[in-house]
C-alpha cells in the first residue's frame, strides 16, 4: 500500500496484537484506580497504586523517566490542562476534577489513555467540562474513517466543543503510537487544513483533546511540566489509543471487564 506521509508507520497484525494487549492493561489500569479516587487521597498515592499495578501486569510506566518525567502517571486537578506532577503535597478534594494518564509499555508496545474524574461532590459547571471533553474524544474518533485525512479529526472536535461555548487547547495534541511514545503524525484537536493526510489501515495514533471551560491559552508552571489555563478556568481531557483497520476503527483502550 502507498504511504502518503513515510513518517507515519502502517503496522502489521502482529504489531496490532502486541498494541492490544499494552492498551488493555493501560485502560484496566484506568478502571482499577477509579475507586480511589476519593476526597483526601494524595495524587502521590495515586501514582504509587497505578506504578504497582503496572509493574504487577509485567509492563512499565512510560512517563516514568520520559524526557526526565519524575513520576509514573499524570495527575491534572481543575486548571491544570495536563501532565501534572503527582505530589505527596497535593491531596484532592470534594468539588475537584482530576485527569489521570496513563501510559504503559507491554512487550514493547505503548498503550496510552486518560480520563477526567469527579472527586465528590461536583458543581453542574464542573459536570459539563467533564462531559463536553468525554463528548470531543467520541466527536473526534467518530470522525476517524480509513482512506479519510487527519483533519477531519480536529474540525469535527471543534465544531462540536464552539457549540458547547467552550475552548479547545492548540498547544498539545494527541499523537502516533506504537513502539514509540510520541510518534508521527501530531493529531491536531482544533480546527484546520494543516494535517490533510490521508488516514490509512495499519496506523495507530491517540485523539485526546484538551477542553477549557474559558480561554483556550496555555502557560507552563516553572517544574518545566504542568500546563495550566491562563485564566484558571477548568479544564478536562479524555483520550483512547485507537487503530485503523480496513473497514474498521478500533478503540484499543476500551476496558473489558473480567
Ligand atoms: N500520556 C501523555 C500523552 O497522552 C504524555 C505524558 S508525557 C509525560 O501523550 F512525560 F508527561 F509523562
Ligand atoms: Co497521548
Ligand atoms: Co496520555
Amino acid at each position: 500500500m502507498q504511504n502518503n506521509n513515510p513518517a507515519i508507520k502502517i503496522h502489521n497484525a502482529e504489531d496490532l496484537c502486541k498494541m492490544r494487549s499494552s492498551c488493555i492493561l493501560a485502560a484496566k489500569t484506568l478502571n482499577y484506580i477509579e475507586k480511589f479516587v476519593q476526597p483526601n487521597i494524595t495524587t502521590q498515592e495515586l501514582n504509587d497504586l497505578c506504578h504497582e499495578y503496572i509493574i504487577s501486569h509485567g509492563a512499565s510506566p512510560a512517563p516514568l523517566n520520559y524526557n526526565g518525567f519524575p513520576k509514573s502517571i499524570c495527575t491534572s486537578v481543575n486548571d491544570v490542562i495536563c501532565h501534572g506532577i503527582p505530589s505527596p503535597q497535593e491531596k484532592i478534594k470534594s468539588g475537584d476534577i482530576i485527569n489521570i494518564d496513563v501510559t504503559v509499555i507491554l512487550d514493547g508496545y505503548h498503550g496510552d489513555t486518560s480520563k477526567t474524574f469527579l472527586v465528590g461532590e461536583c458543581s453542574n459547571h464542573a459536570k459539563r467540562v467533564v462531559s463536553v471533553a468525554q463528548q470531543a474524544l467520541y466527536e473526534g474518533i467518530s470522525a476517524v474513517k480509513s482512506y479519510g485525512y487527519f483533519n477531519d479529526i480536529g474540525n469535527a472536535i471543534q465544531k462540536y466543543v464552539d457549540s458547547q461555548g467552550f475552548s479547545v487547547v492548540r498547544d498539545y495534541c494527541g499523537h502516533g503510537i506504537g513502539k514509540l511514545f510520541h510518534d508521527a503524525p501530531q493529531v491536531l484537536h482544533y480546527k484546520n487544513n494543516e494535517s490533510h493526510i490521508q488516514i490509512l489501515p495499519g496506523m495507530f495514533f491517540t485523539i485526546e483533546p484538551m477542553i477549557n471551560a474559558g480561554s483556550y491559552k496555555t502557560k507552563l508552571r516553572k517544574d518545566g511540566w504542568t500546563v495550566t489555563t491562563v485564566d484558571k478556568s477548568l479544564s478536562a481531557q479524555f483520550e483512547h489509543t485507537i487503530a485503523v483497520l480496513e473497514d474498521s476503527v478500533e478503540i484499543l483502550t476500551l476496558a473489558i471487564q473480567d
